[in-house]
């Protein structure tokens, strides 16, 4: 058994929580940031005193490694993400990563030498907040280039993609450069779960089968601005109106009758926003989620189809685009099995489940056996700024992160 050291890793999550640390005690740490680029730099800092080797790649994914006897063996990949939601919690992402530099260090300081070298990763702009879409690091390394696409696009505050990449790439120098993309024996991710049912259920340790599909849509409903107060209702072209039309019969519709869908608006823009003037334009993104994708398919369908009619009836005109399709994905056998062990091996609890949220894992899962290990977080809250992880759940995730982690460089996969 390998063992870690408790009072390190609880401490490294509060010096981390403390990088665009908000007034209510979560995180504000988006993609690309000089939060996001301190966050970066803290890791680099203490893996350099480790005498760890650290790389970047052009998405500036960032990987501390620790040798392995045999560096043409690919190396076996652990880790998560450091940015956060604009309102997010320290555990979402910043949990993964830091149980993986813990495991990293506990090897250290047991003098442990092992075949394969061992990296810590934390992908570049999980959370698709600022940058959409989500999970631009893993995606680009699954596919070994960054989509042309992507160069042009804009952070909700208004900041170009090119330009944050290069400023987070360059704010590391000392960081070599890896290519895009590279052979990895397995990866394991630690996260919370994200939702209530380990807690509900008083298990520690959820061994995660696959995680559920997401569909993201970009909606413009686009009518004519004109006076509040003088515009009476046959003169009305109103994009508010015909939105929120659609989004009301689609909330009784689409959660309500099928349990296992999300059906989320989280951003609602109408411009020019002035309180006396009917909008011109109304944007909004939809969060759409199903395990099955044949039900994704039939949501997005409704979601088109009320939005367009209601945009008819009120004399506008409606635009919607994918903005990110990410489609189910069932994890390895092979490393549920492998963590389902390590949590024997521990001596607690474990329960197989599929994640309703994302992950960079369902991405690597697409070039080398992914695998993932969920802790409960309290009233199953995240991207809420109230996230909170109990210290003992957290010790208990790494340590069979860590048990993981030896017996896959122990063994074939
Ligand atoms: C991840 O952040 C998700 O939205 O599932
Ligand atoms: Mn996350
Ligand atoms: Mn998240």
């Amino acid at each position: 058994m390998l063992t870690i050291n408790s009072n390190r890793l609880n401490s490294r999550l509060q010096a981390f929580a403390a990088i665009g640390e908000t007034a209510k005690g979560g995180v504000n740490r988006q993609a690309l940031t000089d939060g996001d680029r301190s966050a970066r730099l803290m890791l680099a800092e203490l893996a350099w005193a480790r005498g760890f080797r650290v790389f970047q790649d052009p998405m500036a994914n960032l990987f501390v490694w620790r040798n392995g006897l045999d560096e043409a063996l690919p190396p076996l990949l652990i880790g998560s993400h450091l940015d956060s939601q604009p309102a997010g919690g320290r555990f979402d992402g910043a949990l993964g990563t830091l149980s993986a530099f813990e495991v990293l260090e506990s090897l250290e300081d047991a003098g442990t030498a092992t075949e394969r070298a061992v990296a810590v990763v934390s992908w570049t702009n999980e959370e698709g907040c600022r940058f959409s879409p989500g999970c631009m690091g893993s995606t680009a390394f699954s596919e070994g280039v960054i989509p042309g696409t992507w160069q042009e696009k804009l952070a909700t505050d208004g900041a170009g993609f090119a330009e944050e990449l290069a400023l987070t790439l360059a704010s590391l120098p000392e960081a070599v450069m890896l290519p895009l993309g590279f052979p990895v024996h397995a990866y394991l991710e630690v996260h919370i779960e994200q939702g209530p049912s380990l807690e509900a259920a008083g298990i520690p340790i959820g061994v995660v089968k696959g995680i559920q599909g997401t569909r993201w849509l970009d909606v413009t409903v686009t009518g004519q601005t004109a006076h509040a107060g003088t515009t009476g209702l046959a003169w009305r072209r109103d994009p508010l109106h015909a939105l929120t039309a659609a989004l009301s019969s689609l909330y009784g519709t689409v959660m309500p009758e099928d349990p296992d869908a999300r059906f989320t608006i989280g951003r609602i823009m109408a411009e020019p926003g002035s309180v006396n003037a009917i909008p011109e334009v109304v944007r909004c993104t939809v969060d759409m989620r199903h395990p099955d994708p044949g039900r994704l398919d039939e949501i997005e369908e409704l979601a088109r189809l009320r939005i367009g009619r209601e945009a008819e009836r009120q004399g506008c005109s409606v635009q919607i685009s994918r903005s990110f399709d990410m489609p189910p994905c069932a994890f390895s056998e092979r490393l549920q099995q492998v963590i389902a062990d390590a949590a024997a091996a521990c001596k607690v609890e474990s329960v197989s489940m599929l994640s309703g949220a994302f992950h960079d894992a369902l991405f690597v899962n697409r070039v080398a056996p992914a695998g993932m290990i969920f802790v409960p977080c309290r009233d199953g809250l995240s991207h809420n700024e109230a996230e909170h992880v109990e210290p003992s759940d957290v010790i208990t995730g790494c340590e069979v992160l860590a048990q993981a982690t030896v017996s896959l460089l122990g063994s074939r996969i």
